[in-house]
Order: C-alpha cells, then structure tokens, then sequence
C-alpha cells in the first residue's frame, strides 16, 4: 500500500528479556509500515525515554517473569500523557502457550485497571521457555509469530 497521511504515527515501545517481545514488535511494525504507517520502534532499555506526545497511537510490549511483568513495562503504563492516544498493550509469556486468554486476564488486566487505562486492545501471546541443556532443535519452538501476524493485520484496521 502507498504512504497513508491518515493511517498515522505509531510508536512501538518495548521490554524484552529473552527476545520475543522484540521479535513481536517487530512483526507489528512490519505489517503496521506496509500498511502505511510511520512506526518507530523503541527498545526501552536503550536510549532517551520516547515522548509519546509525539504519536497518535502507542503500543507497549513487554514480558513477564516470575509472575512480574518487566518493570519497564509497568512504568510506561503509569505515564499519564497515555490517557490521551489510543493504546495497545501486548505481552510475550510462558502461561499463553497453553492459554493466552489466562494469561491477558492474569497480567494485563490488573494494571489496565490499576493505572485506568482504556487500551484499544490488551493481548497476550505465547512466549518461550528456556529449556536449560535441552536441545532446542529437536523441540517445536513455542513462540508463534503467525498469531501475532494475524493480530497485526487486524490492529491495523483498526488503528485507521
Ligand atoms: C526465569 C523465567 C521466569 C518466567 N516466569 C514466567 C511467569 O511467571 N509467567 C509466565 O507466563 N511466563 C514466564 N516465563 C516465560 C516468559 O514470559 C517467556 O520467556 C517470554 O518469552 C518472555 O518474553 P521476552 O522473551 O520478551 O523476555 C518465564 C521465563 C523465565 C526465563
């Protein structure tokens, strides 16, 4: 598709530990660009804090360990400048390789009550476990980017 002035400027922060997330957030920026959106994507680990005043619509990606969602995350949730931009929130976890759905309702809808936030959309998608000394080759990899494709697809009908 060619450049949309009305599809919108789209940040992509996100927090990974082990990779997924990024490799997520990815995958939503790819789609989101060819459907002609001006995405940046921002490891919240690496540099200046973003200013999301700067976009219409934000989206968070983060992990979980430990059954604690990466403090990253947690802390660009609280920001109160979000109120105003249309928000999505995603997570990468171990529980949503069985059931992402448990997984939304057990990490992400208490801090979407706890800070009040209205996310256009909050979901969870199936992480990886690290399998110490296992040999990963030899086992179906977890995580599924073709879920979080299809997702992608559908937000950015969305977000238009
Ligand atoms: C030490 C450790 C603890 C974890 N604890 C949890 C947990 O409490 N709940 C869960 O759903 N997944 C848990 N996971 C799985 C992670 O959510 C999964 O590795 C996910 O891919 C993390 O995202 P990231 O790769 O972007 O860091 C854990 C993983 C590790 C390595």
């Amino acid at each position: 598709m060619a450049s949309n002035e009305r599809a919108g400027r789209v940040l992509i922060a996100y927090t990974t530990k082990g990779g997924v997330t990024e490799e997520y957030s990815s995958i939503v920026a790819g789609i989101l660009i060819a459907n002609g959106f001006q995405v940046e994507q921002v490891d919240l680990k690496r540099g200046k804090k973003p200013d999301i005043t700067k976009y219409d619509h934000v989206i968070l990606g983060t992990g979980v360990r430990m059954f604690r969602v990466y403090g990253r995350g947690k802390r660009f949730l609280k920001q109160k400048a979000l109120k105003n931009k249309t928000l999505v929130i995603f997570l990468s976890s171990g529980i949503a390789i069985e059931d992402p759905e448990q997984a939304r309702e057990r990490f992400l809808r208490p801090l979407v009550e706890k800070y009040g936030l209205e996310p256009l959309e909050y979901r969870a998608f199936p992480g990886r476990m690290p399998e110490p000394g296992g040999n990963k080759d030899e086992k179906k990899d977890t995580a599924d980017p073709e879920m979080v494709r299809k997702w992608a697809v559908e937000l950015s009908g969305k977000l238009e």
